[in-house]
Order: C-alpha cells, then structure tokens, then sequence
C-alpha cells in the first residue's frame, strides 16, 4: 500500500533582502510519521513552518501539505493543518476552559463545551480550567496551546519548539501527547532545539543547515553516517553519587547490622 506523503517540499526557496535563509529544501514527511527538524538559531526552522502553514510565500520551489499545494490551495492547506507557534498563542485574560471553547466554536464544533472539558481532562488541566490563564505556569499554558491546536483533529500539525521553557515533567507530558497523536495517525512536524527530543519523539530526523537539508533520516541511518564507535578510556571523576554512597552507605550498613 503506498499513501501520498503528507508534506513534500521540493527546491524550496526564500530570502530576506540580501540573506538567503532557505536555499532549495527539499523534504518529505510520509502521512502519519513525526519529523523532527532540527538546525541552529536562525537556521530557517520557523521560516519553513510558516511557509508550509502558508503564513509566509516561499520565493521558489514547491510545497504541498495533504496533498494540496501552499501557494494554490492556501485555505485547503489550512483545513488540513494546526500550527503551534514558537510562543504561546493562548488568551491570558481569557480562562483555561473559555479559550479552549472559543476555539472549538471558531472551527463549528458541535458542543464546544465537551470538546473543552475532554481536552482540559486529558491535558490534566482541569482543577486549573476556570482560572484565568495569567495565572497558569509555563508549561500548563504550553499544555493549553497544545490542544487548543489539537481541535477539530486536524491531520497534519506543527510545532514550532514545543518543549522550550518547559521544566522536565512538563516536557515528558508533551512527549507524551505527541506519541499518542501519532499513534492515532496524525502527521507531526516538529523543530526542536533538543536532540533528545528528536531521538525520543522522531520517526525521521532532517537536519537544516545554511539554507538546505544537509542531512535526514532515521537516527539509525543518521548514525551510520558516523565512523564506527570507538573505545576509549578516561580517568572518571567520582560523582556526587559515588561521592555520597562512599561516605554514607557503607555507614549505613555498619550501623544497621550492629
Ligand atoms: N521578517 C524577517 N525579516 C528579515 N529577516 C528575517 C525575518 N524573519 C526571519 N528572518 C531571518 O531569517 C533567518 C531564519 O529565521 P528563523 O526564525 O526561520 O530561524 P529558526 O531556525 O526558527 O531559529 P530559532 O532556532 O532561533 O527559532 C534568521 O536569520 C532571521 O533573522
Ligand atoms: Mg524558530
């Protein structure tokens, strides 16, 4: 069975006056994997985010998202697609609960009520849904920007650094998230900043770099472009840990068998 990849990006070109950010990318996302682009600050990460949700025109090159082109099919693109940004789009005057329902009333949702409360219960924000959001932490308004976009079940959403700022539960919840929405079929482009992220999350891994994919694949194949692992010995300073169970366990076990 073959199914038509749910972004492909072909000789993809933009510049700002004199700079070229994106010099011919080329890409393409099979329908429900998760890609994981990754490239240094000012790479062209979010460049190509926002062509792909047609809030940018590309100079050059072509690119289609569920099988419809950006720079033809803008409003069908957009159908199809959900775009967490860089920074936080949530209401911060607005509740938990009552910015969930505006969205769910903007895309006609049937009962935006429940669509709301389904949302805020599997994103464990329920105890906080009638606070106004200016009162919420990071990653709780993270959590909410995260399925505010997953509304309407879009099939093919971007994230745009998901996890940056994010204390380490709250990364793992959006992990988490993440892999279940893949598990139900959604096509997931993410950038990320954090190669853990991308070897956790990543069924491919693309690499921008001065303008082109300098390099994609799965993190087996991306490995491979390495020489083989080498053994090498180093002097290991002790750790905290070594330092600590050196001096408190073996105590320990003295006095408990006295
Ligand atoms: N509107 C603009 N006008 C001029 N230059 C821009 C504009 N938007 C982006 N750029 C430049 O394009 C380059 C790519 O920016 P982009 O935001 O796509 O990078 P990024 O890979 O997302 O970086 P980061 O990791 O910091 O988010 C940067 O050099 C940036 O300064
Ligand atoms: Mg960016």
């Amino acid at each position: 069975m073959t199914t038509s990849p749910a972004i492909e990006i072909a000789g993809l070109t933009k510049s700002y006056g004199d700079s070229t950010v994106l010099g011919g990318v080329d890409l393409t996302v099979p329908a429900g994997t998760v890609l994981a682009l990754l490239g240094s600050n000012g790479a062209g990460k979010t460049t190509t985010v926002r062509i792909l949700c047609t809030l940018l025109r590309a100079d050059g090159g072509t690119a289609t998202v569920n099988g419809y082109d950006v720079a033809t099919q803008p409003a069908q693109v957009r159908g199809s697609i959900s775009l967490t940004g860089q920074f936080a789009a949530v209401d911060e005057l607005l509740t938990g609960r009552e910015n969930l329902v505006l969205v769910a009333q903007l895309r006609h949702l049937p009962d935006p009520g429940r669509t709301a409360d389904d949302l805020l219960a599997r994103f464990d924000l329920t105890d906080a849904a009638g606070r106004r959001v200016s009162t919420w932490s990071g990653g709780m308004r993270r959590r909410l920007d995260i399925a505010m976009s997953l509304i309407g079940e879009p099939p093919v959403l971007f994230l745009d650094e998901p996890t940056t700022g994010l204390d380490p539960q709250s990364r793992l919840e959006v992990w988490a998230t993440v892999r279940e929405l893949a598990g139900r079929g959604t096509t997931v482009l993410l950038t990320t900043q954090y190669l853990d992220e991308a070897e956790h999350l990543a069924d491919r891994i693309a690499v921008l770099h001065q303008g082109r994919i300098i390099a994609e694949g799965s993190l087996a194949e991306l490995r491979q472009l390495l020489p083989p692992a080498t053994v090498e010995y180093v002097e290991k300073q002790p750790s905290l840990e070594d330092v600590f169970l050196a001096i408190v366990g073996g105590d320990q076990q003295e006095g408990t068998q006295r």
